[in-house]
């Protein structure tokens, strides 16, 4: 009989906790720089190169810089190329994810939410100057609900780069940044299912800043893969990229 393998770190990785052997490299839980991020989104705006696209970022929203999530995002992404086909973004921001996937060939057409005003209308304004307007729209909305209804829209793909921090840390809040307690990704995973095509796959962020129980939870319904791990030094935490796709018929 073949001995049970030993658990390793990558083990827990994949269920999205940080293993006792790498909790001593996080850095005194980042409050601070979170803190910092929060400041220094109300004042940094700009353009980004990203991938061939300019995306202009108002002040006070996310914004795709070198070390972002957003940019992680996309080399995960753009290293794996799945076929995307219709794409539902939640969480847009400056639509730099939708877009840039839509204009790299991943995706065939988008559709972008977010429940921001700013959002939205950043969105709109990349979408257009890209030239992209043909095979990407804009809605605003929290989660799901602009597609859900007695027939929930279901697509190809689903793409959410969530805001990560779950600590109820008692500093400043942004929306982009932080789902106090996990109560968006506890949403998201519930109501992910039932907008997926059956072949379809869902593609999100997550974090050792964040609660593993709703990840955990994912698991019991759909097919959960760890596709990239990336060390953010400055602000001391695992960053994660995940793929999710309905389980097969037992
Ligand atoms: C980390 S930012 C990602 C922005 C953009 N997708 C990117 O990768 O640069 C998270 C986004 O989720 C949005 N968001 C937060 N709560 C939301 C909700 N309940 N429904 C939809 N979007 C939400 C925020 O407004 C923000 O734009």
């Amino acid at each position: 009989m073949t001995p049970p393998l030993l658990p390793t770190p990558f083990d827990e990785l994949r269920r999205g906790r940080l293993p006792a052997t790498m909790a001593t490299m996080l850095s005194p839980f980042s409050v601070d720089e979170h803190e910092r991020h929060v400041v220094a989104l109300a004042e940094d705006g700009g353009r980004s190169p990203v991938h061939g696209l300019e995306i202009d970022t108002p002040p006070g929203l996310y914004r795709p810089h070198a070390a972002s999530s957003s940019q992680f995002i996309l080399r995960t992404l753009l290293r794996e190329r799945p076929r995307l086909g219709r794409l539902l973004e939640l969480g847009c921001g400056t639509g730099v994810l939708g877009l840039t996937l839509l204009y790299q060939g991943l995706a065939d057409e988008v559709l972008m939410l977010d429940v921001t005003d700013a959002a939205v209308h950043a969105a709109q304004a990349n979408l257009e100057r890209a030239g992209l307007a043909a095979r990407a729209q804009v809605r605003q909305g929290d989660l799901f609900a602009p597609v859900a209804g007695p027939a929930p829209q279901r697509f190809d793909s689903v793409l959410f780069n969530l805001p990560l921090m779950h600590a109820d840390h008692g500093g400043r809040r942004h929306p982009a940044l932080d789902d106090t307690a996990g109560q968006l990704a506890w949403r998201f995973f519930e109501q992910l299912p039932a907008h997926l095509a059956p072949q379809g796959r869902a593609f999100f962020s997550y974090a050792n800043i964040s609660d593993p129980a709703p990840l955990e939870a994912l698991g019991e319904q759909m097919a959960v893969e760890l596709l990239a791990a990336e060390w953010v030094a400055r602000s001391g935490f695992w960053l994660f990229v995940y793929e999710a796709r309905p389980k097969r018929p037992q």
